[in-house]
């Protein structure tokens, strides 16, 4: 089959699977937080080392992106900074009573909205509120998420200073039109300027998030945009599909019509000559979406098999515990996972009045459990063994994987399931064979596009 006929077939809605079971089919509606709390005590109990991943949502925005499908509040109100921030440390304390006093941080990412929203002194309290209930490992890896129009070379330094060595800096595209399409105006000169300084400042991970598919976008200009992403030369790039989800109310996809949108074979054909660039210019692919160079760690771990992913997306180290911090943030442990208030307002007041602002959750069946590691595996490695005791439905897994087998996208030899370097774009299609609970709803009205 052409690669126009493999796009029109298999681009169908499905999930991004940063959890599984996904978010939508999770099953506590209402989660109890003490519930919550005794699975993180349990899981802790099983861990001989008590070692922590930690993601602190920061959701304030000056300025919509309107075509941003993160958890965001916008505000140019900069005086919410330090109520904001207490209540993440009081969520902290909070949380801390449930989890082993050995315990200590082996991650941090700070996500958003914006980080660089808040003032560097607003963050160097935060981290040091953190600090102060557990401590970093050694070889601990903080990372944040920076928007270049707000970043300044202060809240470089303040951040490397309490040992932060990572930043993801929004690039999404250099062309105006398309900038405006999604209302976001920032100069190569401004990327450039930050870039620059993070080097100067000693941040040795450097990331740039790029978007394609976006309203406007053509061929040749998202071919400018990774040549001045060249250019800096950042250690990875993060070259994500467009989530086009404009059903999710407080998107804010509305500033373009569906017709401004690449057609799914100009989507495809974007993405194909954006990875052979990337590719001849030394990067590596690893996993979905996602680039680094040869000598930057996350590359390494892909080589040695040893990449993980969690809702931060692909990292090197493995931990049974991750813990979300603040508004809409998600936590995740071996029985289940738990997400905060979606709403900044209602996070506040919750946690204010001394309560764990949980909402909705899901505990893991034992298929649920088996199935999250497999498709993990894919996505992480493009492949799986299926153990002799597996609780799958073997004959119904054959069944779901059988067109993508037919296709030449996937092989099935002995226990491994593999994804073949043709099937890697439809990673997602294949973790979806896997996917016991898309029957259930309609993805139609869940997911973006896989492709
Ligand atoms: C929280 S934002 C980054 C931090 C900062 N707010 C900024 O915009 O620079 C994380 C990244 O998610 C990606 N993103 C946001 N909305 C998306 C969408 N609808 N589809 C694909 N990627 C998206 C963008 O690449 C964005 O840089
Ligand atoms: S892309 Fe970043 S700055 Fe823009 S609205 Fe989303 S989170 Fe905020």
């Amino acid at each position: 089959m052409t690669d126009t006929g493999l796009i029109a077939k298999y681009n169908i809605p499905g999930p991004r699977y940063t959890s599984y079971p996904t978010v939508p089919y999770w099953n506590k509606q209402q989660w109890d937080p003490g519930k919550w709390c005794e699975f993180l005590a349990l899981s802790q109990q099983e861990e001989p080392v008590k070692l922590l991943a930690l993601y602190i949502h920061l959701p304030y925005c000056d300025s919509l992106c309107t075509f941003c499908g993160c958890h965001k509040h916008i505000t140019t109100n900069h005086a919410v900074e330090s109520r904001y921030i207490d209540a993440v440390l009081t969520e902290w304390k909070l949380l801390a009573a449930s989890l082993d006093k050995h315990s200590s941080i082996q991650e941090l990412h700070l996500g958003g909205g914006t980080p660089t929203f808040f003032a560097p002194e607003e963050l160097k309290r935060l981290i040091a509120g953190i600090k102060s209930v557990f401590p970093f490992t050694g070889s601990a890896a903080l990372s944040f998420e920076a928007h270049p129009n707000s970043t300044t070379r202060k809240h470089l330094e303040v951040l490397h200073e309490q040992g932060f060595r990572r930043v993801s800096f929004g690039i999404q595209d250099y062309d105006p039109v398309v900038q405006k399409a999604i209302h976001r105006m920032q100069s190569f000169e401004l990327v450039e300027s930050c870039h620059k300084q993070a080097k100067e400042v000693g941040f040795t991970a450097i990331s740039h998030d790029l978007v394609y598919g976006l309203p406007k976008q053509t061929l040749s200009g998202f071919q400018h945009a990774i040549r001045c992403t060249l250019q800096l030369k950042p250690d990875r790039i993060s070259l994500y599909s467009y989530a086009h989800v404009p059903w999710i109310k407080g998107t804010g996809q509305r500033g373009y019509s569906e017709s401004d949108l690449p057609d799914p074979d100009l989507k495809r054909e974007i993405y194909e000559v954006s990875r052979q660039m990337l590719v001849t210019n030394g990067y590596v692919e690893i996993g979905m979406d996602h680039f680094a160079l040869p000598g930057d760690s996350l590359a390494k771990a892909a080589g040695e098999k040893q990449l993980h992913r969690n809702f931060m997306g692909y990292t090197t180290k493995s931990s049974g515990l991750l813990i979300g911090l603040g508004m809409s943030a998600i936590s995740e442990c071996k029985s289940g996972f738990a997400q905060n208030e979606k709403s900044t307002a209602r996070y506040l007041e919750l946690v204010e009045s001394g309560l764990l602002p949980v909402t909705r959750g899901h505990e893991m069946s034992a298929p649920d459990m088996e199935i999250r590691q497999h498709i993990l595996n894919l996505m992480c490695r493009f492949e799986t063994e299926i153990p002799e005791d597996t609780l799958l439905n073997r004959l119904e897994l054959e069944l779901q994987l059988s067109e993508l087998i037919s296709d030449g996208l996937v092989e099935w030899e002995q226990n491994t399931i593999r994804i073949l370097p043709k099937g890697i774009p439809f990673v997602r299609n294949c973790c979806m064979a896997f996917d016991a609970y898309l029957k259930d709803l309609n993805p139609v009205k869940q997911f973006s596009m896989t492709i």
